[in-house]
């Protein structure tokens, strides 16, 4: 006789989005489990939670809200509650106990099924469950097969492949849009979006005192005010341009704390860095210029509790870093080409960036950050001073991403290329 099928389906849940429900349904439309188990991890084993996540009882709730129209699906805080990485092998031994005559079926997305050697117990997990792994909605997918048929012949797995659809959905880029206030066609439950907001996650909802925040700086000398309100009035604008849908509230708070601690001495930065505990590598332990961004990051937040956003915008604002968000890219490229600066880079950075957006607005940004990261890898590489790695990551990854959209050196990166 066929047994019943427990389903069991984990992951962060940070948030739950509309490609966890269809794969859900799918699941039971194809499977037709008695049962789908749903299970909010503590902390997934193979990386750390991103900054900013939810914490583990809001996952659940929003969990409960984004799966609770699926009759046969039932959230479990089970892993929640052990408090500890949660691996799959310990969630199955306990299911075991519960469900002794039916079937286990793990369901999994697509990469999963590619590194499920690395699982821990991954042999106990074949023995006594089946696979169910999402295929990427393109077919007959060959590398998908030979993995299947590969771990079938190897462990005696059974896997069974489901028929989805083709959604590129991902939980980071949920919390993109939602930070950035970009609400419009995000795949995702609208009472799961009613509880973000109404519970003020992923930076939905904060707003900040700008009085309050100015009031701050009254200590910063007339010429650091200056470049401070430029700074401010050059985000706002860049924000208008590429990002109209971000607070213009947290644009111009990120702006205005970015060099909260700039005019602290060597020795100030350093006690400031031992006082909240801040790794420093060994290139800025010997340079005090960029000790300022990782301090005021960690000022602004205990000041003003500024979200993760705002905090990572100020951390990266000297160095840039390999893609980086919009408000990073905002606060970077604003420090450059504020009015007020007249240096030659600065200058020629900012005349750029003009000519990109007279060009094509969609493609000025990200031209100008590579042209911005390329200009100081050159002018310090030629001054025999060291380049932050960051700042060399992010020249590289603007290259790339820059040659992906197809976009070629442009007259003005003739001069650098
Ligand atoms: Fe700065
Ligand atoms: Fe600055």
């Amino acid at each position: 006789m066929k047994k019943d099928i427990i389903g069991i389906f984990g992951g962060t849940f940070n948030p739950p989005h509309l490609t966890h429900t269809a794969l859900a349904k799918e699941f039971v439309k194809q499977i037709k489990p008695k049962k789908l188990l749903i299970f909010p991890c503590f902390m997934p084993p193979h990386k750390a939670m991103a900054n900013g996540s939810a914490t583990p009882e809001d996952r659940l709730e929003m969990a409960r809200l984004a799966f609770g129209g699926i009759e046969e699906a039932e959230v479990s805080d089970f892993e929640l509650k052990r408090e500890e990485s949660s691996y799959t092998y310990l969630t199955v031994e306990h299911l075991k106990t519960l469900y002794k005559d039916e079937e286990l079926c793990l369901l999994m997305g697509y990469d999963n099924l590619f590194i499920f050697e690395k699982w821990r117990r991954f042999e106990y997990l074949l023995q006594n469950c089946r696979l169910v792994v999402a295929d990427r909605g393109e077919g007959n997918d060959s590398k998908l097969n030979a993995q299947v048929e590969r771990l079938e012949k190897l462990y005696s797995a059974k896997i069974t492949v489901l028929k989805t659809e083709k959604n590129a959905v991902s939980s980071s880029k949920i919390r993109e849009a939602l930070e950035n206030g970009n609400e419009k066609d995000i795949p995702i439950d609208r009472k799961v979006l009613e509880y973000i907001k109404n519970r003020g996650l992923y930076g939905t909802g904060k707003e900040y005192d700008l009085e309050a925040v100015s009031a701050a700086l009254s200590h910063q000398s007339p010429k650091r005010r200056t470049h401070t309100e430029g700074t401010k009035e050059a985000s706002l604008a860049i924000a208008e341009n590429h990002f109209p849908h971000l607070s213009k509230t947290r644009v111009a708070t990120a702006a205005l704390l970015h060099d909260l601690t700039k005019e602290l001495s060597f020795e100030e930065q350093l006690d400031l860095c031992s006082h909240y505990g801040i790794p420093l590598d060994d290139l800025e332990k010997r340079t005090g210029k960029l000790l300022h961004a990782k301090t005021g990051a960690y000022r602004a937040r205990e000041l003003f509790d500024v979200d993760d956003g705002i905090f990572n915008a100020i951390m990266y604002h000297t160095t840039g870093k390999a893609d980086m968000s919009p408000l990073e890219k905002i606060l970077f490229l604003a420090d450059f080409i504020e009015p007020n600066r007249k240096d030659e880079l600065c200058v020629s950075i900012r005349n750029a960036y003009q000519d990109f957006l007279a060009e094509n607005k969609d493609t000025a940004l990200d031209r100008t950050l590579l042209l911005a990261t390329e200009k100081s890898v050159n002018a310090l590489t030629e001054e025999s001073k060291e380049v932050h790695p960051h700042t060399i990551e992010a020249r590289n990854f603007y290259l790339r991403s820059n040659a992906d959209e197809g976009i070629s050196c442009g007259s003005r990166r003739e001069e650098t290329c």
